[in-house]
């Protein structure tokens, strides 16, 4: 028996991974987040199965009822929204598990923040634009920021942000990043990407405030940086015709030659 940890994707159903639903199909007991987790994932569950929304459960009902199906010799799939990587929650989940002798698996999601980019229709990281996302957060109701995580910090790299559980903060994260980013920096929000009313809001740090509805309060994705709005950034060396490269050698000299007419 084990329980198998599955990131049920951002919304849309069909943006579950293959073995994630199998994994679910063949599970007698399902735990999902209800907050965030579509309901049509639970079609997969087998017939008969039982279904439990842990959003009112705390932690100690939550590992109970895991428990209880491992006494019963049943397999339990727990679902959480995007991937089980980042604000999922299951780091404390495995770490019972673990004190309780539970096996279990994870199995990963498409996380929320890729369905975003792919509703924008965005590639994240440009040549010479930037080279990095940083997932964070700020502060909430529940949870305090360790002291050097600030946006300020961050924003300092010019990297692309995906900045998640804020859009309520929106105008504290303005100022926060106005600094190092400048006011005319591109914003794009994504609201519930991937679900039915999905929304976008695009915006620069300055018109931030007054471009955002009152009604967007959860479920969004911000995204910041200046590869959000860059056209003219350099080509990648990776599909540039006279680059030398493993898959590609120019020259029968070339030190990839070898490789490519070898035995890996
Ligand atoms: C508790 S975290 C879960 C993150 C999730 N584990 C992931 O991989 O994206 C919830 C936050 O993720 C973001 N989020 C989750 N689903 C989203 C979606 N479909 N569209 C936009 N943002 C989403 C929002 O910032 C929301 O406040």
């Amino acid at each position: 028996m084990s329980v198998h940890f599955i990131g049920a994707g951002p919304g849309a159903p069909d943006l579950l991974t293959l073995r994630g639903r199998d994994l679910i199909a063949s599970c007698p007991v399902c735990l999902y987040a209800g907050s965030l987790v579509p309901e049509a994932i639970l079609s997969h569950c087998p017939e008969g199965a039982e279904i439990v929304n842990t959003a009112p459960l705390d932690l100690d009902a939550i590992i109970d009822r895991m428990a209880a199906a491992h006494a019963g010799g049943k397999d339990v799939a727990r679902l959480h929204s995007g991937d089980l990587s980042v604000w999922s929650a299951m780091g404390e989940q495995i770490r019972r598990l673990r004190a309780l002798g539970i096996p279990y698996t994870v199995t990963p999601g498409v996380p929320s923040f890729a369905a975003a980019a792919a509703t924008l229709g965005a590639e994240l990281t440009l040549p010479g634009v930037a080279q990095s996302v940083v997932l964070t957060r700020t502060p909430g109701r529940a949870s305090s920021m360790p002291e050097r995580e600030t946006l300020a910090n961050f924003a300092a790299t010019g990297a692309t942000l995906a900045i998640h559980l804020s859009i309520q903060n929106v105008e504290a994260v303005v100022a926060d990043l106005r600094p190092a980013y400048g006011g005319d920096c591109p914003v794009c929000i994504v609201y519930r990407a991937s679900w039915p009313d999905e929304r976008i809001f695009r915006a620069t740090l300055d018109t931030l405030a007054e471009a955002l509805p009152p009604e967007i309060a959860r479920t969004a994705l911000i995204l910041v940086g200046p590869a959000l709005a860059a056209e003219g950034f350099a080509e990648s060396c990776l599909y540039s015709t006279d680059y030398d490269r493993r898959y590609r050698p120019q020259t029968a000299e070339s030190p990839w030659s070898e490789w490519r007419h070898g035995d890996d």
